[in-house]
């Protein structure tokens, strides 16, 4: 892993941005706040600048990234939009909403950001640091959450550092995020995908195609035998302690993470509570998770329980990410 760099912070102004444009412009790693989670980001048509970021996330190189841009003309020049993904486009970007393409034959983002993929992902982020950032620097910009691989993704300028001080150039604090879970994933293949739940509820999403998205099993692969959802890998998210779900009960020296009412036995002895959103919000519980789960993680529980979360809206992606942390953990 690459250490040893000196990681400069700044708070988001004017002369953030344009130090964060000379930055990427010279091959550097900036983290900056998007309305999801923070992004690490990368000069996108740079190959050696996209090496850094692998490596400073240990991110496995077939896990490809995905390449923000400031708005759909500029997404149009990496690749080819359908008529869902025209549709899909024009009414959540900017916003929570990352597209699968057909990767455009002169698409300027790098093959490693692709990893060898005929596809590409691109979003339009809402975010006005991440869009003045974008439109300064005038290229795509590969950003995958900031935070090292495998582990919770950042919804503050400090998670950031503490996960990748050392290992990037520069990091721009915009403040907490406004969403807490990364972009939804759509692919526009025929029939569209669901590929990651995320920011913009799966409803949302049907009710505008008038059709419901299907869900490939994490195996799937396309004609030319290339995973569909390559970074849909099961232990992900994941914080050191182990993670309990649907908890109904708390045992002597857990932590509980709550949702709505937590009235629940054995209450009392828990080491830890934080309540996601008490009168039972799934927009204020997304907020929270990931900032919540890394607060619990310090309270040396012996597990994380974790209250019933209602799947609907953006409980799909709280109980996506949270079924993540659990894997491999019970
Ligand atoms: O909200 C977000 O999307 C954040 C912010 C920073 O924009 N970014 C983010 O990036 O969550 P990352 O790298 O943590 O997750 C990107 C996901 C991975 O699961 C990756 O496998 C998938 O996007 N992906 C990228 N390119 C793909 C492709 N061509 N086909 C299918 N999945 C792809
Ligand atoms: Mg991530």
């Amino acid at each position: 892993m690459q250490t040893g760099l000196t990681t400069k912070i700044l708070d988001s102004s004017e002369a953030a941005v344009a130090a964060a444009a000379r930055c990427l412009e010279a091959g550097g790693l900036v983290a900056f706040p998007t309305e999801t989670v923070y992004g690490l980001g990368a000069d996108a048509t740079n190959p050696p600048a996209i090496t850094r970021l692998y490596r400073a996330k240990g991110r496995p190189l077939f896990n490809p990234l995905i390449s923000h841009v400031c708005d759909l003309k500029a997404a149009r020049r990496l690749g080819h939009f359908d008529a869902t993904a025209v549709t899909l486009a024009e009414t959540f970007w900017p916003g929570p909403l990352t597209l699968v393409l057909p990767k455009a034959s002169d698409c300027a983002v790098a093959e490693l950001a692709t990893a060898g993929l005929d596809t590409i992902a691109i979003r339009v982020p809402a975010h006005t640091v991440a869009q003045d950032i974008l439109r300064a620097f005038g290229k795509p910009v590969v950003a995958p959450s900031a935070n090292v691989s495998g582990h919770v993704s950042p919804t503050t300028a400090a998670h950031v550092k503490r996960d990748l001080e050392g290992r990037i150039d520069l990091i721009i604090d915009g403040g907490p995020v406004e969403v807490g879970v990364e972009s939804t994933i759509i692919g526009c293949f025929d029939p569209p995908m669901l590929l990651r739940p995320g920011g913009i509820p799966r409803e949302d999403i049907e009710h505008v195609l008038g059709r419901p998205l299907g869900r490939p099993p994490l195996d799937a692969e396309n004609d030319n035998g290339q995973p569909l959802a390559p970074g849909m890998l099961t232990q992900h998210y994941a914080p050191r302690t182990s993670v309990r779900l649907e908890a109904e009960t708390i045992a002597p020296g857990e932590a509980l993470l709550a949702f709505g009412d937590a009235a629940l036995p054995g209450i009392d002895q828990a080491l830890a509570v934080m309540n996601l959103s008490a009168h039972g919000d799934l927009t204020e519980a997304a907020a929270n998770l990931f900032g919540y789960l890394r607060k619990l993680d310090t309270a040396e529980a012996r597990a994380i329980a974790v209250m019933h979360i209602p799947d609907r809206g953006l409980g799909e992606a709280i109980n996506d990410r949270l079924r993540r942390a659990a894997a491999g953990r019970n």
